[in-house]
């Protein structure tokens, strides 16, 4: 389908009330329109995600985000720099006085904005011309799809109308950045790394200690596969998969996330792996190899311990 009327058909059924698979840089999301409570509701319900966890605005342009949230200066500044860049950087603010979809922020007097870096999701954006939520476009607390197929996995025949747009460049979600108190707290590590925000920041970035009371979605146990997931691995036990990392993994390693042990490119492959390894027959576990926790290698491992986590 070409690429215009691909839009035109997802505008048209945002404006009905439904849900849109939207591709973005980071996974692909699950899109309502941000005005319709009912809208909104039905993210929830399809997702089986908790009421208290709210959602995140995608928004066109700095100007429409304007419309959502209170930006004081530095603020401002944060979004002119990594938005204008087409880095995946979420921003928290305090909601202003507008009539926004209480239940997509929770009840909470705090907004989560961001602009996602994808030609075609800009494009429905801009045509639509208003601010649309998507949280990931998986079943809650399970593994982010990095695909259309991968969301099509998930939800099979309840999968709503996709606009396709090829394989996530970044494979994992955005940074989450508080900047409603004193000093930037990182929510949730993401394609933004930490030291990107504290080359621009010129201060440490502090890093949440109580997520879950900060960000709600900061679950402990999420990206979770079924099968039991073991954390730096050398190698596989009985019955597990390996799944390595760089040049030093062993012969009999079932994939390779970075054979040159890039996490970039492991990012990238991380949440097909973990779903492809899920899906693999005749194993009863996955082991993992050790990734630096460096750089995009932090978020990976904060993804990781969270895949791993039973509770
Ligand atoms: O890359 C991404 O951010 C993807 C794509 C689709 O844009 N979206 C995504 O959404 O990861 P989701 O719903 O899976 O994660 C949103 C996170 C949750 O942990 C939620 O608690 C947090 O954002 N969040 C939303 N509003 C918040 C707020 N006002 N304060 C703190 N955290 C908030
Ligand atoms: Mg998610």
């Amino acid at each position: 389908m070409p690429s215009s009327s691909l839009i035109h058909q997802a505008c048209s059924f945002l404006e009905k009330g439904h849900l849109v698979v939207i591709p973005t840089e980071t996974v692909y999301g699950l899109a309502a329109d941000a005005s319709n409570e009912n809208a909104v509701l039905k993210i929830y319900e399809l997702k089986k995600r908790p009421q208290f966890n709210p959602l995140i605005f995608h928004v066109y342009s700095i100007k429409q985000a304007k419309s959502l949230a209170f930006f004081p200066d530095i603020a401002l500044k944060t979004a002119n720099h990594f938005w204008n860049k087409g880095r995946p950087l979420t921003l928290v603010l305090k909601k202003s006085l507008s009539n926004l979809s209480s239940i997509a922020t929770a009840g909470l007097d705090t907004i989560a904005i961001r602009r996602p870096n994808h030609a075609l999701c800009l494009k429905l954006l801009e045509t639509f011309n208003r601010p649309l939520v998507a949280p990931s476009a998986n079943y809650s607390t399970t593994i982010s799809p990095t695909s259309s197929q991968c969301v099509k996995d998930s939800f099979k025949e309840k999968t709503p109308f996709i606009v396709e747009g090829g394989p996530c460049v970044i494979g994992l979600e955005s940074t989450i950045l508080d900047l409603t108190s004193d000093k930037p707290t990182l929510l949730r590590p993401g394609g933004v790394t930490k030291e990107e925000l504290e080359t621009f920041f010129q201060i440490p970035i502090l890093e949440n200690r109580d997520p879950v009371i900060k960000s709600p979605g900061l679950m402990r146990r999420h990206y979770s596969p079924d099968k039991p997931l073991r954390l730096n691995a050398l190698s596989a036990k009985a019955g597990e998969v390996l799944i390595g990392f760089g040049p030093l993994a062993p012969i009999g390693t079932w994939r390779n996330l970075s054979p040159t042990g890039n996490v970039k490119e492991a990012a990238q492959n991380l949440f097909k792996t973990l779903r492809d390894s899920d899906a693999l027959e005749g194993f009863k576990g996955i082991a993992i190899m050790p990734i630096p926790n460096e750089g995009l290698g932090f978020a990976i491992n904060d993804r990781l311990i969270r895949a791993a986590t039973k509770d």
